[in-house]
């Protein structure tokens, strides 16, 4: 049980290289929803639970989930997980980390022969960045009992819509409310995840507990022009809508900057017809704003609104905002806070807690139970690149934390 307890930073990390290999072409690890990469990362995952002693099985949703049942079958579960899909080109260890690393706690207690007075649920959220049909968090909040069923609309970049997408994957759409968890069944879910972030590192912490993630808010900007000749058309009479969305994109750089706490990010721009020699006649470009809590969040929205209305009514042109979505900010549970925190000091590290600002696979479970969230220290504090990067070391560090805090849990609430 020690000897495996030694390795286990070597077995995640070895882990977490097997499922980046899952992955469509070019740099880092791209897994989009329901693709042949998302179908051998599940096989993986499904094998690793079974070699846990756990039972195994794809959801009507694409998630992967594990039960370790507890001293007797049917007991209310403890739920851990992350997720398995990744952004575009992005790292190993993102949501990867929290279905690998439960996942070696469960081998531990099987080995050792252990149940608990609870039983361990192990969920590998199928889709939570929203890379193929821009809706993130579909896995959980299936398992939350809110999967918004207008998403099976949301087209891919083929124009697949998800409905057809997940049946290709052999998913039934129509069964997803059957997989939503009564709260009676339920003690907690806790997500272990890496930071993302640069604030452990700069304190020299393997690990940290998270006290609350930021909410957040997606738009699309849709900017109508006038396309015309790029050699004709004099300066003062044309209605660029790159220019316009240049200026909207400065803007949200703009006010985040100089507004304490909030982040605004403009991360996909496409432009019509996008050509050397043609005006630009129509931009679209997403927004994604955040900010710690719902109120500063809904401030954030509106004043970018007005910017962008502002912006294209002095330049002539037109816009659109279309809602992608819009995330509530979410706290996580003192009592939750306080076992992972024991955890972390019974393990000979000093406690320090710390906010989220990425969104996680919790906020979507936080409608359903109690969460709480354990962060790992990634290095430099990057992540969604492929040179997202763990050590071996704080790998095995989180693990113990997490096994110590799984021996400990106690559902009944803070600990004394
Ligand atoms: C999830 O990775 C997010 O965008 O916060
Ligand atoms: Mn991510
Ligand atoms: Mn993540």
């Amino acid at each position: 049980m020690v000897e495996a307890m030694d390795t286990i930073g070597a077995e995640i990390m070895a882990r977490a290289d097997a499922l980046g290999a899952c992955s469509e072409d070019g740099p880092g690890v791209t897994r989009r929803f329901a693709t042949p990469e998302h179908r051998a990362a599940m096989d993986l995952i499904l094998d690793w639970m079974r070699d846990a002693g756990m039972e195994a099985w794809t959801d009507a949703s694409g998630n992967a989930v594990g039960r370790y049942e507890g001293t007797t079958p049917g007991l209310p579960a403890l739920i851990m997980g992350s997720h398995q899909d990744t952004v575009r080109h992005g790292g190993r260890y993102d949501g990867m980390l929290g279905i690998i690393t439960p996942i070696a706690c469960v081998k531990a207690l099987h080995r050792a022969g252990e149940r608990l007075s609870f039983a361990i649920e192990i969920v590998a959220f199928g889709d939570e960045e929203g890379l193929r049909f821009q809706t993130s968090l579909l896995g959980s909040k299936a398992v939350a009992g809110t999967f918004d069923f207008t998403d099976l609309d949301c087209v891919d970049e083929d124009g697949v819509t998800l409905a057809d997408a997940m049946r290709r994957f052999d998913l039934e759409p129509g069964e997803i409310s059957g997989i939503a968890r009564q709260p009676s069944d339920v003690l907690a879910f806790v997500e272990i995840h890496i930071e993302q972030g640069p604030v452990l590192e700069a304190r020299d912490l393997p690990v940290g507990v998270v006290t609350s993630i930021a909410g957040s808010s997606r738009r699309s900007v849709s900017i109508t022009g006038t396309a015309g000749h790029a050699g004709t058309v004099p300066m003062d009479q044309r209605h660029d809508a790159l220019c316009a969305a240049a200026e909207c994109i400065l803007a949200v750089e703009r006010h985040c900057a100089a507004t304490p706490d909030i982040v605004g990010t403009v991360g996909v721009t496409e432009v019509d017809p996008g050509a050397i020699n043609v005006i630009p006649g129509g931009v679209r470009f997403t927004a994604d704003l955040r900010a710690p809590d719902n109120e500063t969040r809904v401030a954030l929205v509106e004043h970018m609104t007005a910017q962008f209305e502002d912006i294209c009514a002095r330049r002539g042109l037109q816009v659109d905002i279309q809602t992608i979505q819009d995330s509530a900010a979410c706290r996580c549970a003192g009592w939750l806070m306080d076992q992972l925190e024991a955890a972390v000091v019974g393990e000979g590290i000093a406690p320090y807690r710390l906010m989220s600002g990425a969104g996680h696979d919790a906020m979507a479970l936080a409608d359903l139970t109690d969460v709480g969230m354990l962060f790992v220290r990634c290095t430099d504090g990057i992540s969604h690149n492929p040179a997202e990067a763990i050590t071996e070391q704080d790998a095995g560090t989180g693990a113990r934390v997490l096994l110590r805090f799984i021996r400990d849990f106690s559902p009944t609430g803070p600990v004394s």
